[in-house]
């Protein structure tokens, strides 16, 4: 799952005391654990290793460049989304040939931008967009590649509505039977050569079968493309694959690859490129946000922890009712967890509200959750925040946003300073 662990009552990450790091660096802190994100790359390529898929980094679950340096060194291709993605993808050393761009709304700045890094694919959302960027290859005497982004209409119910990408009524792609009309139309273009399909179900995805059943659609179509005389000679089957906010919540790659491997062999063995999209499942379990409690009180019948960060810094509880674990990184012995869970079972637990400063009601990072007694000045650790946590921070209430901290065996290394003051108002000068 992850390197985070407790000896002794005191949470380590890899081999650093992190109660230590906060008295160090301060908080609120995010702090990633180097072997947990090579752990994950590396087991998601062996589970779906007979595929020889190109792996390529959602840069937008965790985008710092030292996380993404380290795994374009292992040999991943990065999913961008933006301009500013291609920027961080392209100082973090990652080779052009392996990105993979994909949003509804690229502007023509950042098109031309991709056109001159010579990036891999183009993934297409709509008629509109296809248009848009052969003109503008044109223009540059440039030839570069595009996918069709397709809706093939699948969904796991366990996906959060705002998370939800794969239904026809998605801003994203391209609905799957008009997939067909858009080649008819698109597919000889000679500046943009239309040769693959993307899809991307929703995120997270905790079951294989969504994925299947959106895969056969699409090798369904690929056949049918193929036959009007049209190549494909890549599929990107997207990202989505879980994380444990729980533990063993999500099912091992191996379980994922069991299902899709079979499905795609084929396509492979015809001489096709699987392409796969991971964020979450590579960077969530890879982070712990640790903050400082600040006060406790009582409002009413509830008990409240205020700790020194909060929607601000992680949004997802606010936003999507999301559940992150915490605990305090110091606890006596019958306090240490043997599981990241709702529940806790363990005796002596108070039911609190974790909040933030930030003047919102809504500044709830756990609501009604048993922890340990906590008292001004303890660390508290949230789990599972490597993902879609620092990439979705504000400065709001004119908060600086927490450091980053990357964590290797016993050492550790700032790989962002945390914000001033002056760094708040500084493009307003
Ligand atoms: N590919 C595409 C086209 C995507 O839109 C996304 C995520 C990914 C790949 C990566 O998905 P992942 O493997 O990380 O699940 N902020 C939300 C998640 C939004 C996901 C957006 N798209 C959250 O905190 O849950």
């Amino acid at each position: 799952m992850d390197h985070f662990q407790y000896q002794d009552g005191r949470l380590y990450g890899e081999g650093v005391d992190l109660t230590a790091l906060c008295d160090q660096v301060g908080t609120p802190v995010y702090v990633y654990s180097r072997q947990t994100l090579l752990d994950h790359y590396q087991s998601l390529s062996r589970a779906f290793a007979p595929l020889d898929p190109l792996i390529c980094y959602s840069i937008k679950s965790c985008g710092n460049v030292h996380i993404l340096r380290l795994l374009a060194e292992a040999g991943a291709g990065m999913d961008i989304v933006s301009g500013g993605e291609l920027h961080r993808a392209r100082k973090a050393g990652a080779d052009p040939e392996k990105i993979v761009y994909a949003g509804v709304g690229k502007t023509d700045a950042e098109i031309r931008a991709a056109l001159d890094a010579g990036i891999g694919y183009f993934n297409i959302e709509s008629e509109n967009e296809f248009e848009t960027i052969a003109a503008l290859a044109r223009q540059a005497g440039a030839t570069a590649h595009a996918a069709l982004r397709v809706n093939p209409d699948v969904y796991d119910p366990d996906t959060h509505a705002k998370t939800t990408t794969g239904r026809k009524e998605t801003k994203f792609g391209v609905d799957i039977d008009r997939a067909a009309a858009f080649f008819a139309r698109y597919g000889k273009d000679e500046h943009l050569r239309l040769d693959a399909l993307h899809l991307h179900i929703g995120s997270p995805i905790y079951s294989a079968d969504a994925y299947a059943q959106a895969i056969e659609k699409a090798l369904g179509l690929i056949d049918q493309l193929r036959a009007s005389g049209f190549a494909i000679a890549a599929l990107n089957i997207g990202g989505g694959y879980g994380a444990d906010y729980t533990t063993d919540q999500t099912p091992p790659y191996t379980l994922y690859a069991e299902r899709i491997v079979p499905l795609l062999r084929p396509f492979v063995e015809g001489g096709g490129k699987v392409i796969l999209e991971p964020g979450r499942t590579i960077a969530a379990n890879a982070g712990v946000l640790l903050s400082r409690v600040l006060y406790t009180k009582t409002g009413g019948t509830r008990r409240f922890v205020i700790v020194d960060t909060g929607m601000h810094h992680l949004v997802r509880p606010a936003m999507y009712d999301a559940f992150h674990f915490m605990w305090p990184t110091v606890v006596a012995a019958d306090f240490v967890p043997s599981q990241r869970g709702l529940e806790m079972n363990l005796a002596g637990l108070e039911t609190v509200d974790v909040v933030g400063p930030i003047c919102e009601t809504g500044d709830i990072l756990a609501s009604q959750r048993a922890l340990p007694p906590m008292q001004r000045g303890e660390v508290l650790a949230t789990f599972t925040a490597g993902a879609y946590g620092m990439v979705m921070a504000s400065n709001y209430n004119a908060m600086p946003r927490p450091a980053e901290v990357l964590l290797n065996g016993d050492q550790w290394t700032t790989i962002r300073r945390r914000e001033t003051y002056d760094d708040l108002t500084a493009l307003e000068e």
